[in-house]
């Protein structure tokens, strides 16, 4: 099958030495690839900047801005069967980009942030996506309300929610303990590696893709 992931942080930048970012080191996102590839996929791997290694056999798409990415993805969703949102995109970005370093004045500065376009909310409507949608949740609080209201709203067939208020998983940790989340039914998976994880889910994915 045709397999589309998208991983890691973006960048957003504020003026040309400084941008916007988070903690996403992309280790999810890189992991499901490899094993989709293993698995004998035809992987496009989008990605914002990370220090990982592009894994073997997946095509790979560097981008930058939550834009870039909303961009590379639109260009490509439209040839696959199954789409992987495990970026962790930026949700707003600074509204005007400052040409020249930004000097130092006032005590305080304050910074205009607009939104970035909601990629995964749009794959089904604006950019028509017909396969197989998984997101991905990270919430603090309310995991499964929170999950089954965004699997609801952004059309996915699967969430896939951590609880990144736990220590040792989830953002920049090699282990992840999730919570798959269906339409009619939710599904914990045990402590992992992201790598084990990452070959579960490309099961899971698969199954409900058949
Ligand atoms: N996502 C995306 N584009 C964005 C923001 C998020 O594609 N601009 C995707 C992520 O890759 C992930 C999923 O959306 O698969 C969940 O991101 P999150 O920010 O938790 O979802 P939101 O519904 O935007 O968050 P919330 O409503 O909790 O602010």
């Amino acid at each position: 099958m045709k397999i589309l992931v998208t991983a890691g942080p973006t960048r957003e930048p504020i003026d040309p030495v400084r941008f916007l970012t988070n903690r996403s080191s992309g280790k999810m996102g890189y992991e499901l690839a490899a094993a989709f590839a293993h698995a004998g996929h035809s992987v496009l791997l989008i990605s914002g900047p990370t220090a990982l290694d592009v894994p073997d056999g997946v095509d790979y798409m560097p981008v930058e801005t939550a834009e870039d990415m909303h961009r590379a993805v639109s260009h490509h969703i439209g040839r696959m069967e199954v789409a992987v949102f495990a970026a962790a995109v930026a949700d707003y970005a600074p509204k005007e980009l400052a040409p020249e370093k930004i000097k130092k004045t006032g005590e305080t500065m304050t910074l205009e942030l607009v939104r970035t376009p909601d990629i995964l909310g749009s794959a089904r409507g604006a950019m028509g996506f017909e396969g197989t949608l998984v997101g991905f949740a990270a919430e603090t609080q309310n995991l499964v309300e929170n999950a089954k209201d965004k699997l609801e709203r952004k059309g996915c067939d699967l969430v896939i929610a951590n609880d990144v208020s736990k220590p040792g998983i989830g953002f920049d940790s090699d282990h992840n303990e999730v919570l798959l989340v269906f339409a009619d039914h939710t599904e914990p998976l045990p402590l992992g590696s992201k790598h084990d994880l990452a070959h579960t889910l490309v099961r899971r994915i698969t199954e409900l893709t058949c």
